[in-house]
């Protein structure tokens, strides 16, 4: 479905019903990270494509993770939502730190996956402007050479060579501005130490044993930091815990929403 979500249009899908849950995903890819969540039963799922990725077009200016989180926001504005959780993946979760900021009173919980609340270190960022030039330069394929092989364990991607596929083909599929966009609204992100000590609502990380991204010390810290946090390991997944190995990541997300859902916020 297509709406307009203040400034932006967004292309996003709408499952299920009962409290819901808003599914944000990572760089460069789309709402389609979130295909084996549809299956968590008893909740409304909200997926949408983040300007410029999947079927949302590119603004035609500047973003920063603010206003990633703004058009998520306007969407739930659109759709009627006052609350719900916030799930997200690495961005995404630097996006649910940004609607944690900028509207906590619409936060019933927060899911963190393989993601992290630092800002970037210098070096990450001149790393992203040099992606941001090599995008621009010779495309989006640049990034995703660079990125699907931490996206998957090796093990998966030699057993399950079509699910490689399929992340290779999301990522490609985003487009150049986005992309564009995206690396330098996370390069100049701020850090989210200070919202994560402040929420007061539960927060359940996860985090795959093996992702080179954002490793288990990344979602050890956040569980120190926070006040009402469950930290999961995901054995056999990289960066991508979610769609590695889906059953595991289902069961602790739908056993966390079962056990904070009904919490009065
Ligand atoms: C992501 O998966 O969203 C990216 O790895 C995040 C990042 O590059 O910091």
């Amino acid at each position: 479905m297509r709406i307009k979500a203040g400034d932006f249009d967004l292309h996003y899908d709408d499952h299920g019903a009962g409290t819901p849950v808003v599914w944000i995903h990572g760089f460069p890819l789309s709402s389609k990270l979130f295909t084996a969540q549809h299956a968590i039963g008893g909740y409304r799922h909200i997926f949408p494509d983040l300007p410029g990725f999947g079927e949302s077009p590119a603004p035609e200016r500047e973003m920063t993770i603010d206003d990633y989180a703004r058009a998520v926001l306007a969407l739930l504005d659109a759709l009627r939502i006052n609350s719900a959780f916030f799930a997200g993946v690495s961005m995404g979760g630097y996006i649910c730190f940004a609607i944690a900021r900028q509207a906590p009173h619409r936060v019933k919980g927060v899911i963190l996956i393989d993601t992290k609340e630092t800002s970037d270190s210098d070096e990450a960022r001149q790393g992203r402007y040099k992606s941001v030039d090599a995008v621009a330069d010779k495309g989006v394929g640049v990034v995703v050479e660079q990125m699907l092989p931490k996206m998957l364990t090796e093990k998966t991607r030699a057993a399950n060579s079509e699910l490689n596929e399929t992340v290779r083909t999301m990522m490609a599929g985003s487009s150049r501005e986005g992309v564009i966009q995206a690396l330098r609204a996370m390069a100049v992100r701020p850090d989210s130490a200070a919202v994560l000590r402040e929420l007061e609502v539960p927060v359940l990380i996860v985090v795959g044993e093996n992702d080179p991204i954002t490793p288990p010390a990344d979602g050890e810290r956040m569980k120190s930091l926070a006040r009402n946090a469950e930290l999961v390991k995901v054995p056999n997944a990289a960066h991508l815990s979610n769609m590695e190995q889906p059953e595991a990541v289902n069961e602790a997300i739908a056993r966390f929403l079962e056990r904070t859902a009904a919490d009065p916020l």
